[in-house]
């Protein structure tokens, strides 16, 4: 057994060797933080005044861990203009924070920052302007909880070595110019609660391998140049509440599968190539608030299901070639504040059910194939600033009721089969800045009440039977 006297002579120089070792990667760590200041721009040395001395564990936006080697560096929101080309990472072997969001850096990524192996968080974003690649091995920091890059001017490809940061919850690459595909590894990155790639080049198809992302909360794609279409497997996200596909080039039919991500909050695949017909399985989204399918080639009608999404604010359908009538279980949706179904090949009458959603603000079914009366019922719906009903075949006399939308702004019911009378009642709409009525079938004089209409800027009449003086 060896002696008492043995360890402690043994810890005694495992002591002195621990804190020489310190001291001296404490010299390099300073000597290495003073090199970088020297090489910023001279307004961000005055924001640094207080980097002088041999101690940098009290300087502004430094702090170190119990034997004072440098475990953060922290200066975000700073002003710093100049590069990283100076700060030899190699240094900091401890370093858990890098924080540099916000300020005005440019050139590449030191490719050394790949070996802080301690590294938690890291966060380049919104600088003016990183750029270069991102480093191929950043993989290789695989304690990484956050890894923000936004908005700088990064280009090349998204590292497959992505894949090994498997600690990752945040990852941040919107705003650069990426190219290439996502790769497959993405779908690896199992801690992922939020994604941002929006605004970026992307190419090629949305990996399958998406769908492992259990636990994302919010995946921001759009902006891109993705195609190919939809994956299935994106029904395992079933975490997600906020879905940002706008703005690619996907196409095919939307997948049923959407509908079992039950906690979605918002789904945007507007503005893409999507064909096929708006999936029944939406009846399954209990918290939905936003639905914007618009800017495709859908087809089909809309299903009476899109009644179950009760908790529905803004339905933006506009814009593709849906077909067939409203469906009545639209009055269901008694949350609504927009509902836009203009530029379709929608027919039928406009149900009256619409009249039970009080909370519209927003109601704009111009550009289809509506034909009949307009419902009396559109008299309910008191919150209205926009309704745009222009451009049907809708017939029938303008119904007095709407002269108690007191806050509309804009009434559009031009090009349409509209006959009878103006109603004098529209001059009580005292907010309305648009009176769009031309192409019509109206008859009979212009009511003097529309004199009353102080706001107005735009008043359209042309193409009717009216009679009588225009009111002043
Ligand atoms: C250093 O970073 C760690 C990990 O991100 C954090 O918990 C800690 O609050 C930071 N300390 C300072 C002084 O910034
Ligand atoms: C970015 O930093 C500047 C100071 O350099 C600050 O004025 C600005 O508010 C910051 N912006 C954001 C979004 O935090
Ligand atoms: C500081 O440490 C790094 C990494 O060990 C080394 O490359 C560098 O030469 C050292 N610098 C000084 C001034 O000692
Ligand atoms: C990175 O820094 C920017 C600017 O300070 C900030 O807006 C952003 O939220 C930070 N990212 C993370 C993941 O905290
Ligand atoms: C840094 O990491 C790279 C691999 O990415 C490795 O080749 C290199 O040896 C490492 N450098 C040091 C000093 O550990
Ligand atoms: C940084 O990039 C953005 C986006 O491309 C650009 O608007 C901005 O002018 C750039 N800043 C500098 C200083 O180049
Ligand atoms: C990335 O940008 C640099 C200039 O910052 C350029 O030299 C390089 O060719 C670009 N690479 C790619 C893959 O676009
Ligand atoms: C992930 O790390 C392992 C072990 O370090 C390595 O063998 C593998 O190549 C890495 N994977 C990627 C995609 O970089
Ligand atoms: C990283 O994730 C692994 C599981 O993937 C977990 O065991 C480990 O505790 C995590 N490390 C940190 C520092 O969070
Ligand atoms: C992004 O990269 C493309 C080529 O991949 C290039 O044409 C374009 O100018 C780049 N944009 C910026 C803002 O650097
Ligand atoms: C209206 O909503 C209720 C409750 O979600 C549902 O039971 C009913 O079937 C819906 N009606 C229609 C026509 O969709
Ligand atoms: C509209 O309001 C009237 C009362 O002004 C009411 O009788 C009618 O049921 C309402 N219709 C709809 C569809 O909400």
């Amino acid at each position: 057994m060896a002696s008492p006297m043995f360890f402690l002579l043994l810890l005694q120089s495992f002591l002195v060797s621990t804190s020489a070792s310190s001291t001296t990667s404490l010299v390099n760590q300073t000597e290495t933080l003073l090199k970088w200041k020297a090489s910023l721009d001279d307004q961000s040395q005055s924001f640094l005044s207080s980097w002088v001395g041999n101690n940098p564990c009290n300087w502004v936006g430094i702090a170190c861990d119990g034997v004072g080697s440098v475990t953060n560096i922290s200066l975000s929101n700073f002003g710093l203009k100049g590069t990283l080309d100076n700060l030899n990472f190699l240094a900091f072997p401890n370093l858990i924070r890098f924080d540099v969001g916000n300020n005005s850096l440019h050139g590449a990524i030191p490719s050394d920052i790949v070996n802080l192996s301690k590294l938690t968080f890291l966060n380049l974003s919104s600088n003016d302007n990183f750029s270069g690649n991102i480093p191929k091995d950043i993989g290789r920091l695989s304690l990484l909880t956050a890894l923000d890059l936004a908005w700088n001017q990064l280009n090349g490809s998204l590292p497959v070595s992505v894949g090994n940061l498997s600690n990752l919850s945040y990852l941040g690459i919107s705003g650069n110019n990426l190219s290439g595909s996502l790769p497959q590894e993405v779908g690896m990155m199992r801690s992922l609660l939020v994604v941002h790639l929006a605004l970026n080049s992307f190419t090629g198809p949305i990996p399958a391998s998406i769908g492992n992302l259990s636990n994302c909360r919010d995946l921001y794609l759009f902006g891109n140049e993705l195609s190919g279409s939809i994956p299935t497997d994106i029904g395992r996200m079933s975490s997600l509440k906020q879905l940002h596909l706008l703005v690619n080039r996907l196409n095919g039919s939307i997948p049923q599968e959407v509908g079992m991500i039950r906690y979605l909050i918002l789904l945007d695949f507007s503005n893409n190539a999507l064909t096929g017909m708006i999936p029944k399985a939406i009846e399954n989204f209990s918290h939905l608030r936003h639905l914007y399918l618009y800017g495709n080639e859908l087809s089909g009608s809309i299903p009476r299901e899109i009644g179950m999404i009760q908790s529905l604010l803004d339905l933006q359908l506009l814009g593709n070639n849906l077909k067939g009538v409203i469906p009545t279980s639209i009055g269901n949706l008694t949350s609504l504040a927009t509902l836009l179904l203009w530029d379709n090949e929608l027919i039928g009458s406009i149900p009256s059910e619409i009249g039970f959603l009080n909370s519209l603000t927003n109601l704009a079914l111009h550009d289809n194939s509506f034909s009949g009366p307009i419902p009396a019922s559109l008299g309910n719906l008191t919150s209205l600033n926009n309704l745009r009903l222009s451009k049907n075949m809708l017939s029938g006399p303008i119904p007095t009721s709407l002269g108690n939308l007191a806050s509309l702004n804009n009434l559009s019911l031009s090009e349409n089969m509209l006959s009878g009378p103006i109603p004098a009642s529209l001059g009580n709409l005292s907010s309305l800045s648009i009176l769009s009525l031309y192409e019509d079938m109206l008859s009979g004089p212009i009511p003097a009440s529309i004199g009353k209409l102080t706001r107005l800027t735009i008043l359209q009449l042309r193409g009717n039977s009216l009679s009588g003086p225009i009111p002043v």
